[in-house]
């Protein structure tokens, strides 16, 4: 005869008394210790880079998966489960359901259609619009405290959508945006000077895409702000070079694609040194999409990227970076272009 569920539990919690002898007196769990759950949507490449650099990094007590593809979902979950002896220990959970989010700090949706062939942006965007209305409205529904983290392209509108189909307010509903970008310009600064990235104080602004913004008036290196210093010392620095700088930076992404077909790793480091900052409440500044209504003389309501500051209530302020006239021109611009764009759906 089957067992039903709670007597199979009662069980499994008898054997776990006879092979461990608990200590009853010991000292409760702190009452104001915070079980931390992630939920990630989609389990495709960017998914499971994601998921898989958040378990390595031991950043939460339980993570739960969903796809529309129920046969995969179950192979990943399995996948990572049989890691279990390699990995902080992590509760890892999946279905198609999305009862199984619920209750989660943060939800990462990287579910996403992909471009076919001569299709236009829009209508991908249309198509992705479609799959994040059967998306949002569950996750929002089941973590209703919880905060969105969207990295689906074009992400800055995708965040936009997700803003109106949650209802949330807009400090709990965030782009993963320039944060790859940045860093990959950080990189390629550190590479061009021989120095290390995370000593380079640098920012890409803007879309995440073609109109992106280099912010090269703050550049720092190790606290020297670089272009004043070069300035300063006479020291000739062509623009040209700085520019391709920045061309390598969009150029990026597509490179990496055209070779491997996907870009998954520093998606999944990006992704994570942003759920980092949320769910351990760290305060760091990171270049992501957010609301930028008000911001930088933007008026509109358009989500791009801004050097904001992340916590466990999500966004908690923008820095007031010093922009010259032509960077904020070009802010400008990339946000009139989301706009355009945007205005397309009818939202
Ligand atoms: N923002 C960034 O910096 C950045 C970087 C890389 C990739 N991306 C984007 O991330 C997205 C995912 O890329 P990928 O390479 O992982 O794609 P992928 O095709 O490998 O994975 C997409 C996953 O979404 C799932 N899916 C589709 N419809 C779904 C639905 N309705 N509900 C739940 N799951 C669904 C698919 O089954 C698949 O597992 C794309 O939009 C891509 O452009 C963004």
């Amino acid at each position: 005869m089957e067992k039903s569920s709670s007597s199979a539990s009662l069980e499994s919690l008898n054997i776990a008394q006879t092979f461990f002898t608990p200590i009853h007196q010991a000292t409760p769990p702190s009452p104001t210790k915070h079980h931390t759950k992630i939920s990630v949507i989609g389990v495709g490449n960017v998914g499971m880079a994601i998921a898989q650099t958040i378990l390595t990094q031991d950043l939460v007590d339980e993570l739960a998966l969903v796809d529309s593809n129920p046969n995969k979902l179950r192979g990943e979950m399995l996948d990572l489960q049989h890691a279990a002896a390699f990995l902080p220990r992590t509760k890892i959970l999946a279905s198609v359901d999305y009862a199984v989010t619920a209750g989660s700090d943060l939800c990462i949706v990287t579910a996403g259609a992909r471009q076919i062939a001569r299709e236009s942006r829009l209508n991908l965007l249309q198509r992705n619009l479609e799959l994040f209305r059967m998306i949002i409205p569950p996750l929002a529904k089941n973590s209703p405290d919880g905060i969105l983290l969207v990295v689906s392209n074009p992400v800055d509108v995708l965040t936009f959508v997700a803003w109106k189909l949650s209802g949330f307010s807009s400090n709990r509903v965030i782009g993963s945006g320039t944060n790859l970008d940045s860093s990959r310009f950080r990189f390629l600064i550190a590479d061009h000077l021989d120095v290390n990235a995370q000593d380079v104080q640098a920012y890409i602004v803007g879309e995440h895409g073609d109109s992106s913004v280099a912010l090269w008036s703050s550049i720092s290196v190790g606290g020297v702000p670089v272009l004043s210093f070069l300035d300063k010392q006479a020291i000739k620095y062509e623009k040209e070079t700085l520019e391709n700088i920045h061309k390598a930076v969009i150029q990026g992404a597509y490179e990496v694609i055209n070779l491997k077909g996907y870009t998954s790793w520093a998606i999944g480091y990006s992704v994570a040194s942003l759920a980092r900052s949320i769910l351990r409440n760290q305060r760091k500044i990171h270049p992501v999409s957010i609301l930028a209504k008000n911001f930088y003389g933007i008026d509109g309501e358009v989500f791009l990227s801004l050097p904001a500051q992340l916590g466990r209530a999500g966004v908690l302020g923008v820095t007031n970076a010093h922009l010259t006239d032509e960077e904020m021109q070009q802010l400008r611009d990339s946000a009139k272009t989301i706009m355009e764009f945007q205005t397309q759906l009818g939202l």
